[in-house]
């Protein structure tokens, strides 16, 4: 690690467990941050395993473990009946949760909706997006809730590139459904962590129909039209799904893979990169130094113009900032997979069924693959960083990567920067942030900052 400035204290995190829970403590904990239930020792070693309720678990912080699970042995390490539960009802089969070959050809169908050329050719709807931020905090007194703005200003951007010139996807309404359906989610998974089978009927389950049938609904009317007016001029991931083919089966996706798909990258897509913003927000008040260096770059390339797609590359510091917040503040901070057969990870005994967990927050603080593991220094991410590959995985790895990480990598860069050479951000006494996990890592509280024109 290079030498360099690290501030005098630590930007917020959550206690981890230090003693094993029994069910009852387990599941109050969990309903107040489920981070709160991940073993300290996973910050320490390679692999925490034990058993709750029903359910064998290990939580694995060994790189070549993790690159076992995720890559060399994909197919005996499917994503977990936990989260096939959680999401399938809103998002069906879709990309995120199916498996085998319903996976893989859907993989292969949507992989070129997500290349360079395409994001660089969506990436002046994200300018926009953040030109749009800029006008709205020109208008605060002089603070604003940061995560608030962030939702605002990627939903804008996920709905322009999904169901834009549809007339659908504006309202608050369905932004609403979106809302209702994460937390509905969280509260199915409190059920699912201590191990409850699956036939047990979770309570919102059983009343959350309504966002997800909303989504739906919108999903599909956007599709009809779609299909009926054609393509846009510039082509957004509706229109490209569309066009998607698997190159070897020549399968395309009817109207209801289609809706599952878009559905999902509206999920999986929009709040994550608003946390990764607002964290990355924080974390620049909480040190004024890094701040002063972004702006700098930032300045510099952009001459008091919006960031673009031909600014990507040209904005280094900015894409190490962007890292750095993804590993103290991973937004998707926890993933599971169900074992299929018996193997061996990292020296430890894996039955069939037992749960394999990647607690991602942990592993990006565990001490023996990060020095300092708790400070923010974006330098660790500079040229010549080191840093095992299967130490830092915001986005997952292997063949079930985050399909949609440049395409927010983009996003995250042109907003950041356009922000940060307009504003300086502070933070406000008393009114930091608590990351809590429901479902994704979120700021409790949000991120209210003091906000000043530059
Ligand atoms: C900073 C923002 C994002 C983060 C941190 C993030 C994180 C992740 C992670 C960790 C996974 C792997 C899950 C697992 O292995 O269990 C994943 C998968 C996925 N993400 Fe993202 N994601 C982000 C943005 C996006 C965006 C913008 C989209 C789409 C527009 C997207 C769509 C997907 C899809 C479809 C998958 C499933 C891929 C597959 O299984 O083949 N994500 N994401």
């Amino acid at each position: 690690m290079p030498d360099g400035h690290f501030p005098p204290e630590q930007p917020v995190k959550v206690p981890l467990v230090t003693r094993p829970l029994g069910i009852l403590e387990t599941l109050r904990t969990a309903r107040r941050n489920l981070l709160e239930i991940i073993p300290d020792l996973c910050t320490k070693q390679p692999i925490v395993s034990g058993k709750t309720a029903f359910v064998r678990w290990h939580m694995v912080m060994d790189p070549k473990a993790l690159k076992r699970i995720l890559k060399d042995n994909l197919d005996n390490y499917p994503k977990s009946d936990i989260t096939k539960n959680l999401l399938r009802p809103a998002i069906g089969d879709s990309l995120f949760i199916a498996e085998g070959a319903h996976w893989r050809w859907q993989r292969r169908a949507a992989a070129p909706v997500f290349s360079h050329r395409n994001i660089a050719a969506l990436a002046p709807i994200m300018s926009a997006s953040a030109e749009a931020v800029c006008t709205r905090l020109q208008d605060t007194n002089g603070q604003a809730d940061m995560f608030d703005e962030m939702v605002q200003a990627t939903f804008d951007v996920i709905s322009s590139v999904t169901f834009s010139g549809s007339g659908a996807m504006k309202s608050d309404a369905v932004h609403q459904s979106i809302n209702n359906f994460i937390d509905q989610s969280a509260r199915v998974s409190l059920f699912d962590i201590i191990g409850v089978p699956t036939w047990v009927p979770r309570l919102s389950r059983l009343f959350g129909g309504n966002p997800v049938a909303d989504m739906k609904a919108v999903a599909d009317s956007a599709i009809a039209r779609r299909r009926e007016s054609g393509a846009k001029e510039v082509p957004d991931l509706l229109d490209l799904l569309l066009e998607g083919m698997d190159p070897e089966t020549k399968k395309q996706m009817n109207n209801a893979e289609l809706r599952d798909n878009l559905l999902t990258f509206i999920v999986a897509g929009h709040e994550t990169t608003a946390l990764t913003l607002a964290w990355a927000l924080y974390l620049c008040a909480f040190d004024a130094d890094v701040q002063d260096q972004l702006r700098a770059e930032a300045q510099s390339v952009l001459q008091g113009r919006v960031a673009t797609a031909d600014d990507i590359g040209k904005l280094p510091y900015t894409e190490q900032v962007i890292k750095e917040t993804l590993r103290l503040y991973p937004p998707a901070s926890f993933i599971s997979r169900t074992a299929q057969a018996p193997d061996e990870l990292g020296g430890r005994e894996v039955r069939r069924k037992d749960t394999v967990m990647v607690p991602i927050y942990a592993l990006h603080r565990n001490e023996q693959l990060w020095e300092d593991p708790d400070s923010f220094h974006p330098e660790r991410f500079g040229d010549g960083a080191k840093y095992d590959r299967f130490a830092y995985l915001p986005f997952g790895d292997g063949p079930r990567v985050c399909i949609g990480a440049h395409f927010a990598m983009v996003e995250a860069q042109i907003i950041l920067a356009t922000l940060i050479s307009r504003f300086r951000f502070e933070r406000i006494a008393g009114q930091d942030p608590t990351p809590i996990m429901v479902l994704t890592l979120r700021p409790e509280g949000g991120v209210n900052l003091k906000v000043t024109p530059i």
